[in-house]
């Protein structure tokens, strides 16, 4: 028999009514809605219809990606530093968009949990607690989470058009807000369009998402479209945002195209830049 892991009777919630949930070893049922909201299977708590998503073939490649140098110099090495530093003792910590793996160190006495729409991706996930979901609509309780930390997953959330894609975000800094307990602390890494690359964006997004379909699967923001973002959604309930810039050396190679791993360009070739959203609930 499956044995449910620490906590999450205290995590878990109902994806469309967030009332909490009665577990048993294979589902979790809504003590409102009286419906199965989530089923446990290989080890991940699968909520609500779970369709294919791009990322289920693809973080076996990205990995590559992820070891090379100029990756880890760029986006990795010092954001995976500051989420260390911040995860206090018995922290709850929720990784949206986690993927197949943590890219920082935990505490032994911290509750990880991972939570992706990709059902491949977080079922390799090591996480204590892994949930298949989308930002957008998570099965998790109010007031629940110490830190939230999210690692280049907000342009994947794509809608139909440019402001699909915003209200996506939107949602997620919603969620963000509604499921951090007082004091609690987001963290969010994105890399960040200049604005006229961002207003280009905007107006022709919807035409490439036409033509290419799901493969148009990106929505990069400005820094100050991102901030605009984080700032209408939570509004009220933090205390202050903080934006960090990341800078490295401009002819740092590292392959801009995560499932192309031997393409590589120095990054004076990028336009998209890495930050750090730091907000901290009131
Ligand atoms: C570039 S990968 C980053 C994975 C991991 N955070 C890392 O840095 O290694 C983007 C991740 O965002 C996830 N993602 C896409 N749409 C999402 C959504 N609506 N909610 C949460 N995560 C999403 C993808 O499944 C994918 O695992
Ligand atoms: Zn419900």
């Amino acid at each position: 028999m499956k044995s449910t892991p620490t906590g999450l009777h205290d995590i878990l919630a109902c994806p469309k009514c967030k009332s909490s949930v009665t577990l048993t070893d294979v589902e979790a049922i809504c003590t409102s809605c009286a419906q199965t909201v989530a089923l446990f299977e290989n080890g991940v708590w699968a909520c609500g219809r779970i369709g294919r998503s791009y990322f289920d073939s693809r973080f076996e490649t990205m990995e590559d990606s992820y070891s090379n140098a100029g990756v880890q110099e760029i986006f990795y090495r010092r954001q995976s530093h500051s989420v260390q530093q911040i995860i206090g003792p018995g922290s709850v910590v929720l990784d949206v968009g986690c993927g197949a793996r943590m890219r920082y160190a935990s505490r032994p006495d911290a509750t990880i949990i991972g939570l992706d729409p990709s059902f491949a991706s977080v079922a390799q996930n090591t996480a204590g607690i892994r949930i298949c979901a989308s930002a957008a609509e998570m099965p998790i309780q109010d007031s629940s989470i110490d830190l939230i930390v999210c690692f280049y997953s907000l342009h994947h959330m794509v809608g139909l058009d440019h402001e699909g894609c915003s209200e996506q975000v939107l949602h997620a800094f919603t969620e963000f807000a509604r499921i951090l307990r007082p004091r609690g602390n987001i963290l969010v890494f994105e890399v960040t369009l200049p604005t006229p690359l961002y207003l280009i964006e905007m107006v022709s997004w919807k035409f490439f998402r036409s033509a290419l379909g799901s493969r148009m699967d990106m929505h990069f923001y400005s820094i100050s479209a991102l901030r605009e973002i984080a700032l209408r959604a939570t509004r009220g309930t933090m205390v202050g945002l903080k934006i960090t810039r990341f800078s490295s050396s401009p002819f740092r190679f590292f392959p801009p195209i995560l499932s192309i791993p031997r393409f590589r360009i120095p990054r004076i070739l990028s336009p998209l830049s890495p930050i750090a959203l730091h907000l901290q609930r009131d």
